[in-house]
């Protein structure tokens, strides 16, 4: 506890009048039945009925803390964006999640990392939800449900199952950069203080000029980037699944606070249509050396939540929440995600979710949607509707956006791209065969052969060493050999 909480007042009940006890029902005589007119124990069971809300579809188990941005780098002429101004400072609040897991799921389950970002900016929250990879299984949000689907829980046992994984991940060639991501270090941090964190998508910078950039986010961890073995993960699992979130928690109790360089990739708005790869393709990078990262401040995290369900249960990330200066792209993906975050979190939380502290803006806000569940800010007698003759103030501009960009086009449903370099396993293979040594290699194969493959069976085993094999084919070669070796087939 890290509050005083003894100078309180007697407890009460909802309405404030004093309760009579915590600790005794009104019964008639002391062993006789309950009563319905007990206001304090029918309210008490009836509240606790209702304590839990449902949790996150995806990234349900996580954990985080609020911090500061600093703006140490000159990136003013890429963008306008008020928080990346030189020395601003803004105060905000990050977010560490795994995927597929419930909300009572072991911290150290295989697994990419959530890795949200919520910035408390004089234009409003600025957001960037993003994960501990910089790319992503899929490259259309209609598949996005899907996927969840596959790595959650079958439909008869309940349980999680790697045949349903697999079978998805090898009829989706796309998936081939994140998965060899996943199965590598990187599906193990150490700890979230010890793991990057990326923006994945392609976003848009405004300057004051009205230029437009294409700009990618990393955010680099100054603790170094550490792992786990399989071992140690499933030891820990077992031990305390809350490792990750304990390990946050008491770092930042013991003032060991842990931050993040803020870098950007830069990509001039005209490059995009000749680059190699589609700059909007969520399942590739931009080669560094094309474009290469370039700083623009730190972010530290130095305060627990003191009420982790209001805090951080309740809080609501979201890739719709931009601000002057910033953007996004025609990332499908992205595009997808825009929607679906505030629609979750009107089911999740309710239809004013916005006005919970830790989701409400610094800055006052004045919007014309009303009323809903909860409703706690309101505009009080001003007019309801724009526009009005009445002195409440209302937007009307017309013409093209600063952040938009040109489409044309029929309609269609399609992944075709006109990009030179485009493929399903191109950036998979450079990954595993020129970015990981020859023992993050060796540590693949065994994390995929010796473990991860159980209970997958044909003909779904025999796309999977297929799929490794067009990732690289002594990579799957070995994959191969040695699952055959260990199931002794
Ligand atoms: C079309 C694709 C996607 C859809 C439809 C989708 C949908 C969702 C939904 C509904 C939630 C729960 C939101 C809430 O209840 O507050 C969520 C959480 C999350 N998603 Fe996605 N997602 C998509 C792709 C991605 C991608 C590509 C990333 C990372 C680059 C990502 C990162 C996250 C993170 C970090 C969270 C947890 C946020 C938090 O800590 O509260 N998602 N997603």
């Amino acid at each position: 506890m890290t509050t005083d909480h003894t100078s309180s007042k007697p407890s009460t009940t909802e309405s404030g009048a004093p309760r009579e006890s915590d600790a005794h029902s009104l019964s008639v005589g002391s062993n006789g039945p309950l009563l319905l007119h007990d206001v304090a124990l029918v309210e008490k069971l009836a509240r606790f009925d209702r304590e839990r809300i449902p949790e996150r579809s995806p990234h349900a188990k996580g954990s985080g803390a609020f911090g500061e941005l600093e703006i140490t780098a000159d990136v003013s002429r890429y963008t306008k964006a008020k928080l990346f101004q030189p020395g601003t400072k803004t105060p905000m609040l990050a977010r560490f999640s795994t995927v597929a897991g419930e909300l009572g799921s072991p911290d150290t389950w295989r697994d990419v990392r959530g890795f949200a970002l919520k910035f408390y900016t004089q234009d409003g929250n600025f957001d960037i939800v993003g994960n501990n990879t910089p790319v992503f299984f899929l490259r259309d949000p209609m598949k996005f449900p899907d996927f969840i689907h596959s790595q959650k829980r079958t439909p008869d046992s309940g349980l999680r199952d790697a045949n349903m994984q697999w079978d998805f991940w090898t009829l989706s060639p796309e998936s081939a950069h994140q998965v060899s991501y996943l199965m590598g270090d990187r599906g193990l941090p150490r700890t979230w203080r010890h793991m990057n964190g990326y923006s994945s998508h392609t976003y848009m910078w405004v300057n004051e000029a009205g230029e437009k950039f294409w700009v990618k986010y990393h955010f680099l961890t100054e603790q170094g980037m550490e792992f786990l073995t399989n071992e140690e993960a499933d030891e820990l699992a077992g031990k305390d699944g809350d490792f990750h979130r304990r390990d946050l928690f008491e770092a930042i109790k013991n003032g060991d606070y842990p931050s993040w360089r803020v870098e950007v990739q830069v990509m001039p708005y005209e490059d995009a249509k000749t680059y190699r790869f589609n700059p909007f393709d969520l399942t590739k990078t931009w080669s560094k050396k094309d474009y290469p990262r370039i700083p623009v401040g730190r972010f530290t995290l130095n305060q627990n939540a003191v009420n982790h369900f209001a805090q951080i249960e309740q809080a609501a990330f979201s890739p719709s929440n931009t601000v002057p200066g910033t953007g996004v792209s025609p990332d499908k993906m992205l595009l997808g995600r825009i929607f679906s975050y505030p629609d979750a979190q009107r089911h999740r939380l309710g239809t004013n979710f916005n006005q919970l502290p830790v989701n409400r803006p610094v800055t006052p806000t004045n919007s014309y949607d009303k009323e809903g569940a909860m409703q706690y800010h309101h505009s009080g007698d001003a007019p309801v509707y724009a526009p009005n003759s009445y002195g409440r103030a209302y937007q009307d501009e017309q013409g093209p956006v600063d952040n938009g960009w040109e489409a044309d086009g029929q309609l269609v449903r399609s992944a075709y791209s006109l990009h030179a370099e485009d493929d399903d396993f191109g950036q998979a293979h450079t990954l595993v065969r020129d970015v990981y040594s020859e023992e993050e290699r060796q540590r693949l194969v065994q994390t995929v052969a010796g473990g991860l493959l159980g209970g997958v069976v044909e003909p779904v085993l025999s796309r999977v060493f297929q799929y490794w094999k067009n990732i690289d084919q002594e990579v799957g070669e070995s994959i191969e050999k040695e699952y055959y070796r260990r199931s002794g087939k």
